[in-house]
C-alpha cells in the first residue's frame, strides 16, 4: 500500500516550489493529500495540486459540500508523515503553541505520525529570537526542522531563510518514513540530566549537565517508535510528550527509579552526570558562615551504571556515557568493561563543541575493542546513530524478543 505524505502549505513566496516537491513525490509512488492555508491560495492555486494529486485541497474546516470538520481527522489519521513546506513564521508560532484555527493547524495537532518543518522566510524574521524560540519548541516536541538555506530572497535581501532545497526535503521525508517504526515494541530508558546532592535546605552539589544528550536520546528513540522511559535530573527541559518521564533529584533517587523500572527495559542508556558523592549528612537548617573554613564529609553514591551492569538481564543492552578530561579512550575502555556495558560513548570535556551544555557533541563510540571516532554534530544527530547502532546490537542477540531470523 502506498504511503501518505500529507503536505502542509502556508502562505509565503516558496509555496510555488511545493508543486515541484508535490511532483517529485508522487513520481516515487507516495499518495499525496494537501492542505493550504488561505493565504498560501495568494501565491498558488489549488487546482495545480489537485491535477498533480488526483484529490481535493482542503483549506477549509467548514468548506461547503465537503465534509472536512472529520475529514481532518482522517487524515491525520492515515498521515505517515506530515510536512510543512514552506512554513512561514506564522504557522511555526501557530504549531510551537498548539493553536488550530484553520484546516492546516487543526489537522497538525490531531497527527500522530512524525512531522517536518521547512521553514521559508525573510531573513530578519527567520533570525527573530521569537522565531528562533518557536523553532526550538517545536524541535522539543520531536519535530525534525529541515533548516533553510542561505540565498538571496524574493524580498531582495540576501541571507538565511531560502527554503532548503528540494532533494534535501525528500530526503528528511524518507529518513523519518523509514526509520519511524524501526525500535516499535522495544522498551528504552535513559538517564539525563545531573542530579543535586543536598547539603542543606538551600545548598547542593550538582554538575554542568544540561539534560540536552540524554533528551535527545529520548526523543529519537520515542520518534523511531520505542515505548521510552525518561529518568531525568533537574533540568531546565521543556518535558517531551509522549515519553514517561520519571523527575528525580539525587542520586539516590535516580538510582531508585530505575530499580523500579529497568527489568522491563531492553535498552538502557546511561546519559546522565550522576554525582559520584554526597554530603553525609544533610543540615536541617541553612549552614552558618561562622568560620573562616568548612569540611564537608562526602560519602560515595551507588554507581547505577555498574549495578545495570551486574543485574543485566540476557536481552538487555546497557549503554554508558564517559566523560573525562584526560586520557579520554583509556578511561572510557576501563568503565566500558567494569561496568559490563555493551556499548560506552565517550565525550572529552576540552574538546570544542563536545559534553555539557552545547547543542553538539564530539564522541568516540567502543563497543568491545572497536572504536569508532564520529566529528562533531548535533545531539539530535547523534542520538539517532547511538541508537541505531544498539538497535543492531539488540537484534543480533540471541535472547531478544525481536531476534534476527536468519
Ligand atoms: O546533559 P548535557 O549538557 O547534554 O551533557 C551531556 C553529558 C556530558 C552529561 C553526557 O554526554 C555524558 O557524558 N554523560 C555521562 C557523564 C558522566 O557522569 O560520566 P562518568 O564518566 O562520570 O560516568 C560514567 C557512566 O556511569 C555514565 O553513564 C554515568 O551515567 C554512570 N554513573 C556514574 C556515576 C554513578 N554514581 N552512577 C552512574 O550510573
Amino acid at each position: 500500500m502506498k504511503q501518505t505524505i500529507v503536505l502542509g502549505i502556508s502562505g509565503g513566496i516558496a509555496a510555488y516550489k511545493s508543486a515541484q516537491l508535490t511532483s517529485e513525490l508522487i513520481k516515487k509512488g507516495y499518495d499525496v493529500e494537501v492542505i493550504m492555508t488561505q493565504h498560501a491560495t495568494q501565491f498558488i492555486a489549488p487546482l495545480t495540486f489537485e491535477t498533480l494529486t488526483k484529490h481535493h485541497v482542503m483549506l477549509d474546516t467548514f468548506e461547503k459540500g465537503y465534509n472536512e470538520s472529520v475529514e481532518h481527522i482522517s487524515i491525520a489519521k492515515r498521515a505517515d508523515i506530515f510536512v510543512i513546506v514552506p512554513a512561514t513564521a506564522n504557522i511555526i508560532s501557530k504549531i510551537a503553541h498548539g493553536m488550530a484555527d484553520d484546516m492546516l493547524t487543526t489537522t497538525f495537532l490531531a497527527a500522530q505520525c512524525p512531522k517536518i518543518i521547512c521553514p521559508a522566510m525573510n531573513t530578519a524574521m527567520y533570525q527573530n529570537p521569537i522565531t528562533q524560540q518557536n523553532i526550538r519548541t517545536c524541535q522539543s516536541y520531536g519535530m525534525d526542522i529541515v533548516e533553510p538555506e542561505k540565498g538571496l530572497l524574493a524580498c531582495g535581501d540576501f541571507g538565511e531563510g531560502k527554503l532548503a532545497n528540494i532533494e534535501q526535503i525528500i530526503q528528511s521525508i524518507e529518513t523519518n518514513l523509514r526509520t519511524s517504526s524501526l525500535l516499535q515494541g522495544i522498551n528504552i530508558m535513559v538517564s539525563a540530566g545531573p542530579t543535586q546532592e543536598a547539603m542543606d535546605p538551600v545548598r547542593f552539589i550538582s554538575n554542568h549537565s544540561s539534560g540536552k544528550m540524554g533528551y535527545e536520546l529520548a526523543k529519537a528513540a520515542r520518534n523511531l517508535g520505542a515505548n521510552v522511559t525518561l529518568i531525568s535530573g533537574p533540568v531546565s527541559l521543556p518535558k517531551p510528550p509522549h515519553i514517561h518521564t520519571i523527575e528525580v533529584t539525587s542520586a539516590q533517587d535516580m538510582f531508585e527509579a530505575i530499580k523500579e523500572h529497568y527489568k522491563t527495559q531492553d535498552i538502557i542508556i546511561k546519559a546522565a552526570a550522576v554525582g559520584d558523592y554526597r554530603p553525609m549528612t544533610i543540615a536541617e537548617q541553612k549552614i552558618k558562615k561562622t568560620t573562616d573554613s568548612l569540611t564537608l564529609t562526602l560519602v560515595k553514591n551507588p554507581d547505577i551504571l555498574a549495578y545495570l551492569g551486574e543485574h543485566k538481564q540476557p536481552h538487555q543492552i546497557i549503554c554508558g556515557f564517559a566523560m573525562e578530561t584526560d586520557d579520554l579512550l583509556k578511561h572510557a575502555k576501563e568503565k566500558m568493561i567494569k561496568k559490563h556495558c555493551d556499548m560506552l560513548v565517550a565525550n572529552h570535556l576540552k574538546v570544542e563543541g563536545a559534553g555539557f551544555q552545547a547543542d553538539t557533541n564530539v564522541v568516540s563510540i567502543l563497543q568491545g575493542d572497536q572504536i569508532e571516532s564520529l566529528e562533531k554534530m548535533s545531539k539530535g544527530e547523534l542520538a539517532k546513530i547511538i541508537l541505531h547502532k544498539l538497535y543492531e546490537l539488540y537484534i543480533g542477540k540471541g535472547e531478544s524478543k525481536h531476534a534476527r531470523c536468519n
